[in-house]
């Protein structure tokens, strides 16, 4: 029997998946790469050494596993060069475990400059997004409008100068009337498309069949990576301050070419407290001295961008809703050490806006604008928790803190993570072993304290 794992963020990205990824592939047989682009960003320190990505999967610091991009992955040909020179270039192959779908739509750079050109229009309208401006939107809009030209188009050299000139005019018009920019440069643009061709040809490959292969294959483990967050889904997230994909569990499937019900664990990664970077709401948002504490300890900048990330406390009730749309198995708390010495916490468990009472963000940019939290108090702790490996070694305040997640989000805590380091992690529950006990929410980490301190 093979069983699959779905990691994703259930807060606005930057929860700390690349980590957790990079831990869960040392079991993993496939690591795979379903939605977003090269937008994410994933910091992974092994050994002190620190590694970002943005397109490859986290598990490809893994020599043995295999990686795959999905077709819904939009492919920016430049950046997956890029990265792959700059692993090998460490002494990592990449090439000969790489596998990318034929189907995804590339992102090329028209998008880009239309991405740039419309968060400038926006800028002088004070409504910025905050995009990356990497083009992943234009490349979605593309695809849904169904003029994207995708990987399979790319090998196809034969059409391929038509096609791409008559995107190019489509997007110069665009450029020229309604952003007032200059054009591109299309024999440049062609040029440069050109050179992708041989490096990529031998990564191209029929993913949804190799990910069945494997499947039917005894004992194997698969682990699908979510980029960005559930905050930031197309339809679950503050719309319009989202990106333009679906980021949610069940996107696996779609976006990596397997059945849903293939899917065995959905694991989801949270912050202990709450990041966002770019324009949006955000009703936990400390624009204090406690959130400049939060940002100096949690290092809160982006690693896309550079952009200063903003911090607050832990969302419950948006990480309630996160669980009735994914299905949550079970759920990691990182960064649990930036917490350390902060006395009182707050946990946010609900909404007001104008008298009225929501139990999750209601839809609407302008509503949830304005949304107050509804905290609850809790103790701090003094004591480090820094590299932790041993839910028996936290602070009492900390195993009650992390009690009361479980019990307001109805899903177990069973991953800790308390330092950059893949060792700083205390497991409570492996996603690839049978579950061992039925969950009762608060006594899970309470009995996972008592009886082994780490199930791993
Ligand atoms: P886009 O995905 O570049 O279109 O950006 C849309 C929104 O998503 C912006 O607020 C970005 O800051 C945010 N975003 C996109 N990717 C990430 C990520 O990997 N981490 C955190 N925020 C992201």
């Amino acid at each position: 029997m093979s069983r699959s794992v779905v990691l994703f963020g259930t807060q606005w990205g930057d929860e700390g998946k690349g980590k957790v990824v990079d831990l869960l592939s040392e079991q993993a047989d496939a690591v795979v790469r379903f939605q977003g682009g090269h937008n994410a960003g994933h910091t992974v320190v092994v050994g002190g050494r620190s590694t970002i990505l943005h397109l490859l999967p986290s598990g490809i610091l893994h020599p043995k596993v295999h990686c795959f991009l999905g077709s819904g992955v939009v492919l920016s040909p430049p950046a997956l060069l890029e990265e792959i020179a700059y692993l090998e270039k460490g002494g990592l192959p990449v090439r000969d475990r790489l596998h990318v779908s034929s189907a995804c739509p590339l992102v090329l750079p028209c998008h880009q400059a239309l991405d740039q050109a419309l968060e400038s229009m926006r800028k002088s309208k004070k409504q910025v997004i905050g995009t990356t401006q990497r083009g992943i939107g234009p490349a979605y809009e593309d695809k849904v409008a169904r003029r994207a030209l995708r990987l399979c188009d790319l090998m196809e050299t034969g059409g391929w100068e038509e096609q791409l000139r008559e995107l190019l005019d489509y997007y110069n018009f665009l450029l020229e009337h309604w952003c007032k920019q200059d054009l591109m440069d299309v024999n440049a643009v062609l040029d440069a498309s050109l050179a992708w061709v041989e490096p990529l040809r031998p990564l191209v490959s029929d993913v949804p069949a190799r990910l069945a292969t494997l499947r039917g294959a005894p004992n194997t483990k698969l682990l699908f990576e979510g980029a960005q967050g559930m905050l930031l889904d197309m339809d679950h997230g503050t719309y319009p301050y989202v990106t333009s994909s679906n980021t949610a569990a069940a996107v696996a499937a779609t976006g990596a070419g397997v059945p849903p019900r293939s899917i065995d664990y959905v694991l989801g990664i949270s912050k202990a407290y709450c990041t966002r970077v770019g324009a949006g709401p955000f009703p936990t948002e400390l624009k204090d001295a406690l959130g400049e504490r939060l940002s100096d300890r949690g290092m809160e900048f982006g690693s896309t961008t550079g952009r200063a990330r903003r911090c607050g406390w832990l969302d419950a009730a948006s990480l309630r809703r996160v669980h009735q749309i994914n299905g949550l198995d079970g759920l990691c708390l990182t960064k649990l050490d930036v917490l350390d010495g902060i006395d009182p916490l707050q946990l946010c468990i609900g909404y007001e806006v104008d008298g009225v009472r929501y139990r999750a963000l209601p839809d609407g940019a302008s509503l949830q604008a304005r949304c107050r939290p509804i905290y609850e108090e809790l103790p701090g702790w003094q004591k480090s928790t820094s590299g932790l490996v041993l839910a028996s070694e936290l602070p009492h305040q900390a195993v009650a803190y992390l009690r009361r997640v479980e019990e307001l989000v109805e899903v177990p805590v069973t991953m800790i993570s308390t330092g950059k380091d893949r060792r700083d992690t205390i497991i409570l529950e492996d996603p690839y072993a049978d579950r061992q006990a039925a969950f009762v929410p608060g006594e899970h980490i309470e009995q996972a304290v008592a009886m082994h301190g780490t199930f791993s």
